[in-house]
């Protein structure tokens, strides 16, 4: 990961800018600084990785700043914003000159960004490489497999056991039940960040969530009306998970059991994909159609992750099958507890440990497992398509 600042004269800019960096989900810090003299830091104070310079805040104090951040760190990446579409040659001299690596058209078009961060984080060491990928996708087999009961127990299980930030955000359609489940009444959901890019950063994210106190888990939530998915486009919920996985430490999805070709970058973000399924032929059938799918879209089978929900002792048979047929293990089995999973629907609760009963305890271990499991490393082979990617300032070339 990436540590980032932006430096922009005004609040505006700097949001926007701000929106930009953490929709790449590139970087796990961002900084703000003014380019004024005043706001230089100093000898000593931390210089992130990437600095995003604002050209519109006055040539001569940004590209002063930009000097004064390379006397600091010399390995620091300037990229430049400019107002111009094609800077004249004289602004490329003096910028390259000040230390200005790469240089995009504002406003910045975060594709372009993408690719020029991704660039950057190709030279870095190795070490560094690796995303820090959060998300764990919950998908049912099929509807009504308990997909949203595992995405609601395993996120409050999740933030019990670790005591760290879970965000859960429900994707599911045509409509989400986690606020349901949760007995939330959220003010907004996933549309106020997809319909929002230009202002969607961290803080503006996190003023989306609906905490729920008991569990402590942090709510996006999903449509109550089919019609709000009609123009969401694929590349706005990876904009999305990328801001949401710059605010916490686990980030669960509900993603329902209804996806497509263009799901494809989303689910490429996960660390995990859980499938679920009860263990009848229906659920298994389609299961083994969803890993076939996956696989041919090129996520890796050791990423997916098979739950059995409802589970019952006979029915080892037709998972020892199914493990036979995909070559893949069985990941966990989640009792069938009707009682105790109506009541808590019912009551608006996560499932409680009070209970004390199997289904619970599966609950945590599940979270337990989860908590220590790395993320894979991410291939960072593909270039991005920056507008002038310009100046190599780094040593390592
Ligand atoms: N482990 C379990 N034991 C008993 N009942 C369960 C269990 N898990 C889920 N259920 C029941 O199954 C039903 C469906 O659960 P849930 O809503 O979580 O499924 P879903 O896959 O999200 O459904 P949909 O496709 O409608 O979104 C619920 O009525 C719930 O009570
Ligand atoms: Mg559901």
């Amino acid at each position: 990961m990436l540590t980032a600042a932006v430096v922009a004269a005004d609040a505006k800019s700097t949001s926007y800018l701000r929106a930009c960096i953490e929709q790449t989900g590139l970087t796990d810090s961002v900084m703000e600084w003014a380019p004024s003299i005043e706001q230089h830091p100093q000898p000593g104070e931390s210089v992130p990785d990437i600095v995003l310079l604002d050209l519109a805040g006055g040539t001569d104090v940004s590209l002063d700043f930009a000097v004064h951040l390379r006397r600091l760190r010399p390995t620091v990446c300037i990229i430049a914003c400019s107002p111009l579409k094609q800077p004249d040659p004289d602004l490329l001299m003096q910028a390259m000159r000040s230390g200005v690596r790469e240089f995009l058209a504002h406003p910045v078009d975060p594709i372009s960004l993408e690719g020029a961060l991704k660039r950057i984080a190709d030279e870095q060491g190795p070490g560094e490489k690796s995303l820090d990928r959060k998300l764990i996708v919950v998908m049912g087999a099929k509807g009504g497999v308990g997909s949203t009961t595992v995405a609601v127990n395993l996120g409050a299980q999740l933030a019990r056991t670790t005591q760290k930030r879970v965000i859960l955000i429900d994707l599911a359609r045509p409509m989400g039940h986690v606020s349901l489940l949760l007995d939330l009444r959220s003010r907004f959901s996933f549309r106020d960040a997809t319909g929002n890019l230009e202002r969607l950063d961290s803080h503006f994210f996190n003023a989306l969530l609906t905490a729920h106190e008991k569990s402590g888990l942090e709510v996006l939530a999903g449509a109550t009306d089919p019609d709000e998915w009609e123009d969401v486009m694929p590349s706005a919920l990876v904009r999305v998970v990328n801001v949401a996985q710059s605010c916490c430490d686990h980030l669960v999805m509900d993603m329902g059991s209804n996806y497509n070709v263009h799901s494809r970058s989303l689910l490429r973000l996960a660390r995990m994909i859980m499938l679920v399924a009860e263990a009848d032929v229906p659920a298994l059938w389609t299961l083994e159609k969803h890993l076939h799918k996956l696989a041919s879209w090129g996520i890796e089978p050791e990423l997916c992750r098979v739950i059995i929900n409802r589970y019952h002792r006979s029915d080892e048979d037709a998972i020892k099958a199914f493990e036979k047929r995909t070559k893949q293990t069985v990941f966990a089995r989640l009792p069938n507890d009707f009682r105790q999973v109506s009541e808590a629907i019912n009551l608006g609760t996560p499932l409680s440990r009070n209970h004390n009963n199997p289904l619970v305890s599966n609950f945590q271990q599940l979270a337990t497992r989860l908590a220590g499991a790395a993320a894979p490393v991410v291939d960072h082979a593909k270039k991005g398509n920056t507008i002038f990617g310009l100046f190599s300032n780094n040593p390592k070339r």
